[in-house]
């Protein structure tokens, strides 16, 4: 059997399948984030681990782990977890969605060589950027910094005790030559660091190394191998089947990602797409990321202390949007506008918008930032036919056919819309430990294909070129 571990950033997710791929067991943990100024955002190190250790605890409590052969780690991406020499944690992580590094970004996007090596602008989520944040701030601990470690690496460090990155991950800390799949030299001196402070490079689904003695001791197990793994949406394409050209998801996560596999390394920083490693060898991805998906409407959870599913529970059939805008840019916006500076906007209030209502415009204003990111993609030469749709969000239909509608093209529900990537890393466990290939990442089974409804798609196009227009216009305001 084999457990996919994904440390999440509201919840770390375990889950354990048999080599036939069905699924014997799940446990999850939930997380918190820390905000302690507007734009930060941090986790401790300690709250993952403490997390994958109950989460493997619970599986060895009600599953049999007699025959566990391999481990396979998600995470989210992009998060700077600084170690000194004897791998203790510095600081708290600066999580992906966390922009303080806006100006530390910048100034490393105008020097060309970032871009041409990397495929990418260099967004202030991205790892560098925080690093340097650190020197500039905190150069204490910068001078103390022995190894920088992705979020799910740090876990893969307290599991098997070395330090290895896979190459989805890695490609999202602009150190990375993402064509070479090989750290660059030349951008680890531009921001004052070198490989000795990286991880080793391999590949997610080749093995990194064994689970650690006392660790397969307690669970009850011997001769498990961890796998590279994969960042959380290159794990989540492999657990949906997501591999080949033209396939592509949807993930309304905490963060909103519309994904597509490729068939060759096409980067285009200029568009704001990201193009990284895909978790299997000489495979790229590229994907439109907008930072607050299901957290804009966990937002307006909390300012009207209903829950999200309450939210969005009675909305009824779709209707043509309303004139209330919402932009999601709550901690700024990666795809399209590389924009850190920016935060959420309500307009046209009325008397009349209630919480329902304000409900509709989050989901709304959400769905046009993904459309944006088609935009973007298909200004790389991407088009998209048809996406499954996964993530918390995907559990409301209405949102789902709201967003097909935006999109124009029909979104495909999963059975398990929330197990993508810790299923994709189970695979890559599965992969490392038998030498089985892509054929294990199989699409899930589809509960629905929601299409989008042809009468409303003039409205939606409409209301969309009217929340592009509010962004131009508030921008400099
Ligand atoms: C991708 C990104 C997010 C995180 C969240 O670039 O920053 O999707 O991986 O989990």
């Amino acid at each position: 059997s084999f457990i996919g571990l994904d440390l999440g950033t509201s919840s770390l997710k375990a889950i354990l399948i048999d080599a036939d791929q069905n699924m014997l067991g799940e446990h999850s943990v939930p997380l918190t984030v820390q905000r302690p100024h507007d734009g930060w955002s941090e986790q401790d190190p300690a709250s993952w681990a403490e997390a994958a250790h109950e989460a493997l605890q619970a599986l060895a409590a009600t599953c049999d782990l007699a025959e566990l052969r391999g481990i396979g780690l998600s995470g989210h991406m992009h998060g700077a977890t600084l170690l000194d020499e004897n791998g203790t944690v510095l600081r708290p992580c600066m999580l992906w969605n966390d922009t303080r590094a806006a100006v530390e970004a910048a100034d490393m996007d105008a020097d060309p060589q970032f871009r041409a090596i990397t495929g990418n602008i260099v967004f202030p989520g991205f790892t560098a950027p925080k690093v340097e944040w650190v020197r500039r701030h905190a150069p204490d601990i910068f001078d103390r910094i022995a190894k920088v470690l992705l979020p799910k690496d740090y876990l893969r460090y307290v599991l098997t005790g070395t330090y290895q990155a896979d190459m989805s991950d890695a490609a999202g800390t602009a150190w990375l030559d993402t064509a070479a799949r090989e750290w660059s030299d030349s951008l680890l001196s531009a921001c004052h660091l070198t490989r000795d402070q990286m991880p080793d490079l391999v590949e997610g689904a080749s093995p990194s190394a064994p689970l650690l003695g006392s660790i397969a001791q307690k669970l009850g197990v011997s001769d498990v191998i961890v796998a590279g793994g994969a960042g959380d949406n290159a794990a989540a394409a492999i657990g949906t089947g997501v591999v080949r050209e033209g396939e592509a998801f949807v993930s309304l996560g905490t963060s909103g990602v519309l994904f597509a596999a490729n068939d060759a390394y096409r980067p285009d920083p200029a568009t704001a797409v990201h193009t990284f490693c895909h978790a299997v060898p000489e495979t790229w991805h590229q994907m439109g990321v907008i930072l607050a998906a299901a957290d804009a409407l966990e937002w307006l959870s909390r300012l009207t202390g209903q829950s999200a599913a309450a939210l969005v529970s009675d909305l009824g059939d779709l209707k043509a949007p309303s004139k209330t805008l919402f932009l999601p840019y709550l901690g700024g916006e990666r795809t399209p506008h590389n924009d850190a500076q920016m935060r959420g906007q309500f307009l046209h209030l009325r008397h009349a918008t209630d919480a329902q209502a304000a409900a509709r415009a989050v989901l709304e204003g959400v769905s046009f930032a993904f459309a944006d990111c088609q935009e973007a993609l298909v200004d790389t030469g991407t088009t998209i036919q048809s996406a499954l749709v996964l993530g918390g969000g995907s559990k409301s239909d209405h949102w789902v056919r709201m967003l097909a509608t935006t999109l124009g093209i029909p979104l495909q529900v999963p059975h398990a819309g929330d197990f993508g990537a810790a299923l994709g890393v189970a695979r890559l466990g599965m992969m490392a430990a038998t030498g089985a290939g892509t054929e294990v990442a199989t699409p899930p089974p589809i509960k629905c294909t929601i299409d989008p409804e042809p009468a409303l798609s003039n409205a939606f196009a409409d209301a969309h070129r009217r929340y592009q227009d509010a962004y131009k216009t508030l921008k400099d305001l």
